[in-house]
């Protein structure tokens, strides 16, 4: 079967309900963290995408016992440090940053050797971020010149640390959250704000951990050595996902939807803030508390004036992984649109700041990219009356569906490769899509 996706019209009017799959933040964090539980924990609406079934597949080579019933997942953690060490285990994370970076905190406390292996795309993306830290716990890194494949010596005396987490990093700080918990005494981490599933989580588990909130950074402390109690949690639908959707909505004409249960976690939520700040407005129903995270029906409408805006840097991290659809909605904005400190969207799957250019000159909108920003001169009549190939784009996930909205919301010609990038994150993408298409 053809890799590539065609589409030569534009969505038709459409009103409908959907619902999203798991968080895959929340999926993987909940896997690792049921992994180092004492017990059986379970979840359910846990997502089936490519980068949670490589977690799962890493943990079951660690000794892990995992099994699946119909919508269940069950794991069987062996408490911490409970993991199994083979001799030259190799562990291979796929196309996932957040496990590879996340698991290495559980790693370090191996005396056996574990080589880290990951796909192209993560194979070009930073480790030393995670290694710096964690070799102040007393971990050794072999990596290639910071990049996978990488080794890991850990150790079976760590210390702890204080850690200063200056990117914005969600990845970065869970890692060394991870490797506390399995570390004598308090270890210290200032962050700069990023999402925050991990310290609920924790919290819900009623580990030792504080977390003291300041402007722009969080203080947080944790003290290592406790007992995990198992875990079973219903994973809400994930934000990231229903990004698509909303945007497909909003850019489409005379179309309403309503998006069941998703994660409106305050760290998550920049796309909706922007999307307020440009007067789209997106309705949350039902709000709901679930384990520390907040839940909430969104109902989302199409929108005829979009105002441009000058993004606020401090929504950038809440909203890291939207940008590129962010960028759709400037293109159709009345007037200039401008995005700053944004260098760390060019460390995802695939350069996504120049992927975001790219796009919108295949769709002949003036963009003007420096190293870390972009100005979007917005057209609100645009259509694309030409054909479009976006290929080479590294399989990234969010490449490929944000080209696919473009597609259904600006006409064209559109020919899409890839199309198996969408298991990474959002298996049903498609199907969803074919859903609202077909009536
Ligand atoms: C993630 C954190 C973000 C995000 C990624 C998932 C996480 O990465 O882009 O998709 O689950 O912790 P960074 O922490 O590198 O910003």
């Amino acid at each position: 079967m053809s890799n590539f996706l065609e589409i030569k019209k534009k969505i038709n009017p459409f009103n409908k309900i959907l619902n999203i799959e798991g968080d895959k933040s929340l999926s993987i964090r909940w896997a690792l963290l049921a992994s180092q539980a004492e017990g059986k924990s379970s979840a359910t609406n846990l997502l089936m995408s490519e980068d949670v079934m490589n977690t799962i597949k890493c943990l079951k080579q660690l000794g892990v016992k995992i099994k699946f019933y119909n919508n269940k997942c069950e794991i069987i953690g062996n408490g911490i440090n409970g993991f199994k060490y083979k001799e030259n285990i190799v562990l291979n994370t796929g196309n996932s940053g957040t496990l590879a970076r996340l698991i290495l905190g559980l790693l370090i406390h191996s005396k056996k050797k574990i080589k880290i292996i990951g796909d192209k795309s993560l194979s070009k993306r930073d480790f030393y971020r995670v290694t710096k830290p964690l070799e102040k716990f007393g971990a050794k890194f072999q990596t290639n010149k910071g990049k996978l494949p990488l080794i890991v010596i850990g150790t079976d005396k760590t210390n702890r640390i204080k850690y200063f987490e200056k990117k914005g990093s969600a990845q970065c700080k869970s890692s060394v959250m991870f490797a506390a918990l399995n570390t004598i005494g308090e270890t210290f981490i200032k962050a700069k704000k990023s999402r925050n599933h991990t310290e609920l989580l924790f919290k819900y588990l009623k580990l030792p951990i504080k977390v003291k909130k300041n402007k722009n950074f969080d203080l947080i402390s944790i003290v290592g050595k406790k007992k995990i109690s198992p875990l079973n949690y219903k994973i809400p639908s994930d934000i990231s996902s229903s990004a698509f959707f909303i945007i497909l909505t909003v850019l489409s004409k005379n179309s309403k939807l309503v998006i069941k249960n998703v994660n409106i976690n305050e760290t998550r939520v920049g796309i909706l803030k922007i999307l307020k700040l440009m007067n789209i407005k997106i309705k949350l129903k039902n709000l709901k508390n679930y384990k520390g995270e907040k839940i909430a029906d969104l109902i989302v409408k199409s929108q005829k004036s979009i105002k441009p805006i000058d993004c606020p840097i401090n929504l950038n991290s809440a909203a890291i992984d939207e940008f590129l659809l962010i960028f759709l909605i400037a293109a159709k904005a009345n007037g200039v649109s401008y995005f700053k400190n944004l260098s760390e969207l060019n460390q995802k799957e695939s350069p996504r700041l120049n992927w975001g250019s790219k796009i919108l000159n295949k769709m002949g909108i003036k963009n003007i990219l420096k190293k870390d920003s972009i100005k979007i001169y917005g057209n609100p009549d645009l259509e694309v009356n030409k054909k479009v190939v976006i290929n080479n784009f590294l399989k990234d996930h969010r490449v490929f569906m944000t080209s696919t909205i473009a597609a259904l919301t600006f006409g064209g010609e559109w020919k899409i490769h890839d199309k198996d990038s969408i298991n990474t994150s959002f298996p049903s993408f498609l199907e969803k899509i074919e859903k609202i298409r077909s009536g």
